[in-house]
């Protein structure tokens, strides 16, 4: 049986390995700079990301006690989106916080049984919740699984950022 438990930002490093596990699956699935990964990790990406944003919220699947999926989603004001690093949407056509899907992802032998619907719901009703108009998923070159994923429950591509690294889905 699966359990579903929302953990507190100091019990992020439950979801470590799965992080990291998850910058490797994307690495190895792009076909652009995919060097761009090797300094992506849970210290880079998530706590950072913990950091920056104004809420946050972080659900995850258990079975046998171990965690074996997470979702990590997450309110932060729109400059947040516009660094060094890329600017993600164009920053006139938002309200001032965004809410984003920020991390997902499920160990490989429990996938396609539900669990990565139930974690994205549950993560779209906090956002919903927020009543923040401006939802946006970022996701990397070649993970057209995912893409297809977040397509079926609702989400539209809008642009692509960095030379096709990143795809840009919103909610209209
Ligand atoms: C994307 C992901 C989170 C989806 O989680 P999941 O638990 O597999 O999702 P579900 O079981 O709820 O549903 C997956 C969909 O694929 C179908 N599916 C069937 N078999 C599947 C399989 N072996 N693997 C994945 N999906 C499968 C399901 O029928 C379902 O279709 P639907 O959306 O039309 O209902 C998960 O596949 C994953 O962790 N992928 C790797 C990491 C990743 O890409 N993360 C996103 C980064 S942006």
């Amino acid at each position: 049986m699966i359990k579903y438990e929302i953990i507190r930002e100091e019990d992020a490093y439950l979801v470590e390995l799965l992080c990291n596990e998850l910058m490797g699956y994307q690495k190895s699935k792009t076909r652009i700079t995919p060097e761009r990964f090797d300094s992506m990790s849970f210290q880079t990406r998530f706590l950072s990301s913990l950091e920056k944003a104004d809420q946050n919220f972080i659900m995850v699947a258990k079975a046998n006690d171990k965690v074996v999926g997470y979702v990590y989603c997450n309110l932060s004001s729109k400059e947040v989106y516009d660094s060094d690093f890329a600017t993600f949407f164009d920053m006139n056509s938002v309200e001032d916080q965004v809410g984003c899907l920020s991390q997902f992802f499920i160990r490989e032998e429990y996938r396609g049984i539900g669990i990565g619907t139930r974690l994205f719901n549950e993560g779209m009703e906090w956002l919903n919740k927020l009543n923040v108009k401006d939802l946006f998923i970022f996701v990397s070159d070649g993970n057209d699984d995912a893409l297809n994923f977040y397509k079926r429950k609702g989400f539209n591509e809008s642009h692509k950022i960095l030379d096709g690294f990143i795809t840009v889905l919103r909610n209209i």
